[in-house]
């Protein structure tokens, strides 16, 4: 007999940590068109009460509020309001960022340190402050790494060690909260169109060109690529999985894939 299930995130409460603009707003989206009753940090408050609004028009649920992920007590705060608005927390999505690109030898302490306190620093205050406030068994946290935390990258230093920490971080927090019903996994998404990480790294057409011929699936993704593997991994289908980096980067993990084998092998 066939068996109908209701979507699998409908009435849950996502926690979304830099979720005003680009892949983390994208995330949001999604998961509020799965009726997820969705909450928004960042620092900005303009830019958070446009992604409500964004949200709410489009006839779903969501609140925000302006927080900086390096404050511990602001995080904190946030948590403890949208509990008490749409009750305990089910998913925290950990993705606020800074990223420019600059050599190590041209880059100050405080910008190596900035990079790595919003990301690093971030995602621990992000998912140690959530804790207490997510419903447990069957929480699931996500949060938004990249390439440069498994394979360094010229001029990001500090967003390779600040990414590579926070993969550390999450198969550390899977293992110390597994026990409890929380599982802890990272997205790890190459270029996506659209978004600022891109716009900071290929600010030329041409570079942005070579970036994506050196990718295996010769393209960049999209907003969506990663919004759908966050309501996988968010999902009890991935009951299963806890302390994974899950790529999800057209290939952009595997290094330059630019020469065409099936060329040159004469098989294409
Ligand atoms: P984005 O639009 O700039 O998103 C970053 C978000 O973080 C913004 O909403 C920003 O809003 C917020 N934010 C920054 N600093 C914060 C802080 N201290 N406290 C709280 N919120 C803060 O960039 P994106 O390109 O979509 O990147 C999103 C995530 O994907 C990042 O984790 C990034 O590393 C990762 N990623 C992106 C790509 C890509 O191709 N774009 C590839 C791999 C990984 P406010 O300015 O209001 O604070
Ligand atoms: N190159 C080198 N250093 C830079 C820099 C750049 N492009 N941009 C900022 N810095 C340095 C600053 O000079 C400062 O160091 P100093 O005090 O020694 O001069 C330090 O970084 C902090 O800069 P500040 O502007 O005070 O930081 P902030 O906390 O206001 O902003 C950033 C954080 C710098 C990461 C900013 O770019 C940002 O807000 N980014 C969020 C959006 C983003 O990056 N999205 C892409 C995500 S992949």
């Amino acid at each position: 007999m066939m068996s109908i299930s209701n979507p699998p995130l409908q009435g849950r409460v996502a926690f979304i940590a830099g979720g005003s603009s680009g892949i983390n707003l994208g995330i949001a989206q999604r998961f509020a068109s799965e009726g997820v009753k969705v909450a928004i940090i960042s620092r900005s408050q303009e830019k958070v009460a446009a992604a409500v609004g964004e949200i709410t028009a489009a006839g779903n649920v969501a609140m925000g509020m302006a927080a900086d992920v390096r404050e511990y007590a602001a995080v904190e705060k946030a948590l403890a309001a949208v509990r008490e608005s749409y009750g305990e927390i089910d998913i925290v999505i950990s993705g606020a960022a800074g990223n420019f690109m600059c050599p190590a030898i041209g880059m100050s302490a405080n910008a190596f340190k900035t990079v790595v306190d919003i990301d690093l620093l971030g995602t621990f205050n992000v998912l140690r402050a959530s804790f207490a406030y997510l419903r447990k068994p069957g929480a699931s946290l996500i949060s938004i790494t990249a390439p440069q935390g498994a394979k360094p990258e010229m001029f990001q230093a500090h967003v390779c060690a600040a990414k590579a920490g926070v993969n550390m971080l999450t198969k550390c927090l899977a293992m110390e909260w597994g026990p409890a019903g929380v599982r802890v996994n990272a997205i790890s998404p190459g270029p996506i169109a659209g978004t600022e990480g891109v716009a900071r790294m290929a600010a030329d057409p041409a570079t942005a060109a070579a970036w994506e011929a050196r990718l295996a699936l010769r393209s960049y993704g999209s907003k969506q690529d990663i919004a759908e593997l966050a309501v996988f991994l968010a999902s009890d289908q991935a009951r299963y999985m806890t302390g994974a980096i899950v790529d999800c980067d057209g290939g952009a993990s595997l290094g330059d894939s630019s020469a065409d084998a099936l060329t040159v092998s004469g098989r294409r």
